[in-house]
């Protein structure tokens, strides 16, 4: 049971407000801090609290800011293939207000020099059973990471944030890809609604999760039918780092079901869709733990803490 992501880390600088500034308009914070943040790194520690055996690719600066995001993600249990570069650590700017919601202001730094895969990277891609992607490190990279774990039968999982136009060239060779509605809107321009976007994007053997918030998520299993999985009602402290919870959880608990490795979700059937829907449900219940914590890194629960909220909820 092996998951690979390949992406960004960030040292996230997060300022409690009580409102989010206006353009042109200062506030003071309540508190700052920093912590370990980026969707690469979120989602390879999500996956690994969830119970996953996880390689992470990522490029980090010489700097101590590199040095804890690798030292962080190694006591979370992945393993980090860092390869230092002449560039600052990534950095994001986040502001969080009363009611948990956030703006995030990200400077690629080092994660923009991941530009080309090393032959030992490729092969920690084609080795796993997952590949976990997003899209805050330069395409080409992504791409690569797709096309070496397809070739390989890597179950290759995408989560299009931050969105950007796709190539047809790279969506070909995912299998599932997790967006929120804006994310779907934007991949889909001609659909009439976010579920019809998802329908569209999923048309094509493709397996789609729409994240929809509080409401929940969709699930359209390639072949199958849609099924609405509900959200938690908890306490929101902080909705930072929750859709990497869910897509890390996520990409975990279906390599844990063993139903779509090794290309099996190119098959159609009852079995992808309950597969899928479980590792939606579990998900779901990741994300509402880490939002009701505050930071990315350090809101991701762990799987005892993922079962026990989900026994505690039947
Ligand atoms: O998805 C949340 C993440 O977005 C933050 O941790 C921040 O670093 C940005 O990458």
């Amino acid at each position: 049971m092996s998951t690979a992501v390949v992406g960004s880390a960030n040292l996230d600088l997060v300022y409690r407000v009580d409102r989010i500034p206006s353009p042109g308009e200062t506030v003071l914070a309540t508190s700052f801090t920093a912590v370990p943040g980026g969707k690469g790194n979120n989602q390879a520690v999500a996956a690994a609290r969830a119970g996953s055996d996880v390689t992470f690719v990522v490029a980090l600066g010489r700097d101590t800011a590199g040095d804890r995001l690798a030292e962080e993600a190694r006591e979370a249990g992945v393993r980090v293939l860092d390869r230092r570069v002449d560039a600052p650590t990534g950095s994001a700017v986040i502001t969080v207000d009363a009611a948990g919601e956030n703006s995030i202001v990200v400077d690629s730094g080092a994660n923009a020099s991941l530009i080309s895969l090393t032959e030992g990277e490729r092969e920690a891609v084609a080795a796993a059973d997952v590949l976990l992607l997003q899209l805050e490190t330069p395409l080409d990279t992504v791409l690569a990471a797709a096309v070496a774990a397809h070739a390989a039968g890597t179950l290759v999982v995408l989560n299009a944030a931050p969105v950007r136009d796709l190539p047809a060239a790279l969506l070909e060779h995912v299998d599932l890809l997790i967006v929120n509605e804006h994310e779907a809107g934007l991949l889909a321009p001609a659909a009439s609604s976010a579920e019809a976007a998802a329908a569209e994007l999923a048309s094509a053997g493709r397996s789609v999760v729409l994240t929809l918030g509080g409401s929940g998520s969709l699930v359209l299993a390639a072949g199958g039918s849609p099924v609405l999985v509900p959200a938690h009602r908890v306490e929101v402290v902080d909705t930072t780092g929750a859709g990497d919870t869910f897509c890390g959880a996520l990409a975990a608990e279906l390599d844990r079901s063993g139903v779509v490795r090794r290309g099996a979700a190119e098959r159609p059937g009852p079995d992808l869709t309950a597969a899928l829907v479980a590792a939606a449900r579990f998900a779901s219940a990741a994300a509402a733990l880490s939002v009701q914590r505050p930071g990315a890194v350090p809101s991701i629960p762990t799987l005892e803490e993922i079962r026990a909220f989900v026994a505690d909820r039947r």
